[in-house]
């Protein structure tokens, strides 16, 4: 089947300032709530962290050489805001401004689309450690103003932007799971952190149509479809729960304005509610995104909850947080809606992810109906141990596994779903959060481990080829 492809289909690749910049503390750069809670022992795998990272910030001209070579036409990166205010506010750092300015001017000299992620969880240190970070409203203004600088400075330059990367993702780790800063293990916190993120999103959405009203924003969304296990009634309304609780609950604040009913009345049953004012809901409706982000690696499939075992909750076991398992917590909300199971179909990656690529075709169309809005992909692709052998790698699998999710983005597509393009997670191998830099996703090997990284050359794997050949074919290869 030759797939179709809209003829100015965005075929790119992302990345996240931490995971790829390093040059943590040069040129005026303060610190980010990454740079200290990676050095808390035991907290990242053998202790990595970003502070040479795969060094993009020394690289970046041979690693967009490498990007033009390949025929990319969009880089979707983030800017790190301790960078641009090295204490979150007040004084700006204008060498951070011109490093950005660099990437962006070399992007656009090789006809390569720059989309900008203004928030990709590098907090500044100082706005954690002086505010107590996002519990806080006045971070509401404080990144607003972030973003002013970048939308007056950038805003003739760049077409797409992105809010905030993965805002489900951040919070629950952060404030929930202790496994990101700020290291909080307290859901009532989780819950008031989202909320003040929702209306920053929300207020600088407002500020940004005023200021460049002729480009688009959105936030990029972890998303997942979770399906029922079976065809039982009980088990369906599990899974109908678990899209309110796993998915709704972020995106109909952001499309819609407001929070869906049956979940904030679970969370008020549960004391875990927060304060919304009718100033908030305001603000909630006024900031329309003009796309929706979708970063997809995986669904989840639930069924119904056995309530015996909420009463007892203290028998669960940990799992991973990344795998959106129940909370194990007293008054865990997900135990009264779904509880989360394997879903024999699929096969996983060596990190036990969920390999669903029909489901990215079924999120796609679920939330466009749903939403209405064009969708551009920010992320996706697969983490897996790769093998430099004679000087080359040989990473099939990857090209097995963009390969088969970009064929569903193509069905997506002929279904009538407004797709602007694809963000491939990752152009070259970076620092992945908890998991160091044998967790490899990129078309190119940046010769690095956890614990040396003195080399830093980078090798085209196989991959890279094929994802030349399909962005020449504009997607006919694939
Ligand atoms: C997404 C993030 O959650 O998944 C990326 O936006 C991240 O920053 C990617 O790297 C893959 O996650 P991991 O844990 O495999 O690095």
């Amino acid at each position: 089947m030759i797939m179709k492809f809209p003829n100015d289909f965005l075929w790119g690749a992302a990345s996240a300032a931490y995971q790829v910049e390093g040059a943590y503390n040069e040129d005026g750069k303060g610190l980010s709530i990454w740079d200290e809670f990676s050095q808390i022992k035991g907290k990242t795998k053998h202790n990595t962290n970003g502070k040479v990272a795969v060094d993009f910030y020394h690289h970046y001209q041979e690693d967009i050489k490498l990007m033009a070579e390949m025929g990319l036409k969009a880089y979707r990166f983030s800017i790190s805001w301790s960078r641009i205010l090295p204490n979150g506010e007040g004084e700006i750092n204008q060498a951070g401004l011109d490093f950005y300015e660099r990437v962006i001017d070399e992007l656009l000299k090789n006809d390569i689309e720059p989309i900008v992620t203004l928030y990709h969880w590098d907090l500044p240190e100082k706005l954690q450690t002086k505010y107590g970070g996002w519990e806080n409203r006045k971070l509401v203004d404080l990144f607003v103003e972030y973003c002013r600088i970048l939308f007056e400075k950038f805003g003739a330059k760049i077409k797409y932007w992105v809010t905030f990367n993965e805002q489900n993702v951040f919070t629950s780790l952060g404030y929930r799971w202790a496994s990101h800063p700020p290291n909080v293990s307290d859901t009532k916190r989780m819950f008031q952190a989202n909320h003040v993120v929702n209306l920053a999103n929300a207020k600088v959405i407002q500020l940004f149509h005023k200021l460049v009203p002729n480009e688009k924003i959105g936030p990029s969304f972890g998303y997942g479809e979770v399906y029922p296990l079976t065809s039982s009634p009980a088990d369906v309304l599990a899974a109908v729960n678990a899209n309110q609780f796993n998915n709704d609950w972020w995106l109909d604040v952001y499309c819609r304005g407001y929070y869906p009913e049956k979940i904030l009345r679970l969370l008020k049953k549960l004391h875990l509610d927060f304060e919304i004012t009718a100033e908030d809901l305001k603000v909630l409706k006024a900031g329309k995104p003009d796309f929706l982000g979708i970063n997809y690696y995986h669904g989840g499939t639930v069924k119904a909850p056995d309530f015996e075992k909420v009463k007892n909750q203290k028998d669960f076991d940990k799992t991973d947080p990344y795998l959106m398992a129940a909370d194990k917590q007293a008054a865990s909300p997900e135990s009264y809606l779904f509880e989360s199971v394997e879903n024999p179909y699929l096969d996983k990656t060596n990190w036990g992810w969920e390999i669903d690529p029909i489901g990215f075709r079924i999120a796609l169309r679920q939330v466009y109906e749903k939403y209405q809005l064009p969708i551009m992909i920010t992320e996706n692709g697969l983490g897996a141990f790769d093998k430099l052998e004679d000087g080359k790698i040989n990473d099939q699998y990857r090209i097995d596994y963009l390969n088969d999710h970009l064929v569903q983005v193509g069905k997506a597509i002929a279904d009538g779903v407004p797709v602007l393009g694809f963000c491939a997670w990752s152009f070259t191998d970076l620092l992945s959060w908890l998991n160091g830099y044998d967790k490899r996703y990129g078309f190119v090997y940046i010769d690095r481990d956890d614990y040396s990284a003195e080399n830093l050359t980078r090798i085209k794997k196989q991959s890279f080829y094929w994802y030349q050949k399909i962005i020449e074919s504009n997607g006919g290869k694939l």
